[in-house]
């Protein structure tokens, strides 16, 4: 079991609205950005045994070696170049990733940084019981409403077994790799997670308990939420 691990961050982060402040995977949570608390989660977990490569835009180097300085051990972190889509991005990962003849893959969101130990020992179990594709996931809670173009209710969605996905989504490192680049090789581009791949490509994906904590900050007010919960010690 040689597991490496993708961290994608080159996203711009336009639906956090407000670009004069960056990327949100460098806005600060608790004194230092988020993509620092993601990867002292990594590094503290120290299972990654084939090493983490962080996919970073280009524009954001400084901004990512700042963020490193805030992390306790590094040795184990490399970076490499992002594409213009999350999908391009990982796959840019796996491919710097590739070299160091990883077993398994975690593939994650810089933009959780709240992920625990626990969760990915859970993953990790499900990849060592032979599962090729695990995926974290909370069962929904809200009533799910499908709208109409005029913004009217067009009916209920049975909520029952209905789950919303969470990284990181962990795999066996060679089919997923395959999965992704016979995607790229189709023209298949539209795809928002990796486990969305993996059933494209006809792999069971297995579902494990996610952790309500874990999770993505997309919006200003998510950041400020985080924020907030890290200075009143609730996370
Ligand atoms: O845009 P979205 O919220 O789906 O982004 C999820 C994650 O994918 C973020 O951590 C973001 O930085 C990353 N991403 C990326 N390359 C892109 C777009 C998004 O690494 N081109």
């Amino acid at each position: 079991f040689n597991p490496g691990i993708v961290v994608v961050a080159a996203g711009r982060g336009e639906r956090a609205g407000t670009p004069e402040e960056g990327p949100k995977q460098y806005r600060l949570i608790g004194g230092m950005p988020v993509i620092s608390h993601t990867l002292s989660g990594f590094v503290d977990w120290g299972g990654a045994t084939a090493g983490i490569v962080v996919v970073i835009h280009p524009d954001d180097q400084g901004l990512f070696r700042d963020a490193l300085s805030h992390v306790r051990e590094t040795g184990n972190i490399r970076f490499v170049h992002g594409g213009h889509t999350r999908q391009q991005s990982v796959l840019n990962g796996l491919q710097a990733l590739e070299n160091a003849s990883p077993s398994h893959v975690l593939i994650h969101d810089a933009v959780r940084p709240f992920f625990d130990t626990a969760l990915i020992n859970r993953i990790c179990s499900a990849l060592k019981s032979g599962d090729d594709a695990v995926l974290p996931a909370i069962a929904v809670a809200d009533t799910l409403k499908q709208a109409d173009a005029n913004n009217m209710v067009a009916g209920t969605v049975p909520r029952a077994g209905l789950f919303a996905a969470q990284t990181p989504q962990a795999f066996t490192f060679d089919t997923i790799y395959a999965a992704h680049r016979k995607a790229a090789e189709e023209g298949r581009i539209d795809f928002t997670d990796d486990a969305g791949i993996a059933e494209w490509a006809g792999l069971g994906v297995r579902l494990v308990d996610g952790l309500s904590d874990n999770v993505k900050l997309t919006f200003r007010r998510d950041i400020a939420m985080a924020d907030e919960k890290l200075s009143l010690n609730l996370i």
